[in-house]
């Protein structure tokens, strides 16, 4: 496996790859990260990885500065899932200069774009940028981060980018709470009440299964009894699951999103669901 953190010898190494599969990181790696690098694999010869806290996504008083930075224990674990390939660029090498150029996805301010102005713009740019960079033919994203997979597949759509995105899914501890790299922000107390936001979804999704059709009220509900129980909501939605946007009536392809604080830390999670 090898370890390149300049753009130049990045393309060096990767030209003439006939068969590249990539799955941008932002590092602290988790087995959410290891199945998509395990998807990649089956996906093509060249397996690459990116670890870049892209500084771009962060709002001012988010947790850039202190977000978990790993990357020895990284690549020790990429090692293990036979990578080819880490890009570890510095924000010098992807930011040389301010970044003026920028892609504005759909939904830009709709749900999590609604609390984290700009994220979505920053996570566009800097997939964009990396797709240019390394130039894959597959790329994988997980289904965890459901409004960012969107925003990536519509912005691959309508640039006519030539790379086929991948979805994986969310991978859980056995609890239930999605593997996120902010879980360990959480204190114990905190960690044992994390689940009720799984819960709370699964509860949802039930209930749509059972023939509610009513999902305002649902979504109210829900935002009760996550407040009832300390978590600060942002929101929580169900949404058509192809468009995000609200169902019409008769929809069957829904997914439910939900994010809210518990104590600093801000979490997310979705459940799709077929009716
Ligand atoms: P990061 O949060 O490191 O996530 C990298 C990839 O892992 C994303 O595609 C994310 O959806 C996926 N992932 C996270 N938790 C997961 C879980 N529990 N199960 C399955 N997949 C999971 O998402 C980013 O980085 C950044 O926004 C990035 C796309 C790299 C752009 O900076």
């Amino acid at each position: 496996m090898q370890v390149i953190p300049a753009i130049s010898e990045l393309r060096q190494r990767l030209r003439g790859e006939t068969s590249i599969s990539f799955v941008p990181t932002m590092g602290n790696l988790h087995g959410g990260h290891l199945d998509l690098v395990r998807i990649a694999r089956k996906h093509g010869k060249c397996v690459v990885v990116s670890i870049f806290v892209n500084s771009l996504q962060f709002g001012v008083n988010e947790d850039f500065g202190k977000y978990p930075r790993t990357l020895q224990a990284d690549c020790e674990k990429l090692e293990q899932c036979g990578v080819d390939v880490v890009f570890t660029p510095t924000e010098l090498e992807l930011y040389p200069q301010p970044q003026l150029v920028t892609v504005e996805p759909p939904l830009e301010n709709d749900l999590c774009g609604a609390f984290r102005p700009g994220h979505f713009r920053g996570v566009a740019t800097v997939v964009l940028k990396l797709f240019n960079i390394v130039q894959p033919h597959t790329a994988v994203f997980g289904r965890k981060d459901c409004q960012q997979l969107y925003a990536v597949r519509q912005m691959v759509s309508q640039l006519n980018l030539p790379v086929e995105i991948i979805g994986g899914d969310t991978v859980r501890e056995p609890d239930g709470l999605a593997l996120s790299s902010r879980n360990q922000y959480l204190s114990t107390d905190e960690r044992t009440r994390a689940v009720f936001l799984y819960q709370t979804l699964a509860g949802m999704r039930q209930a749509v299964l059972d023939g509610t059709k009513d999902f305002v009220a649902l979504e109210r509900q829900a935002v009760q009894e996550l407040t009832a129980r300390g978590w600060q909501v942002d929101y929580v939605a169900v949404r058509a699951r192809n468009s995000l946007t609200l169902p019409q009536s008769g929809e069957s392809d829904l997914v439910i999103l939900a994010a809210a604080r518990l104590g600093q830390t801000r979490l997310i999670d979705n459940l799709e669901v077929c009716i």
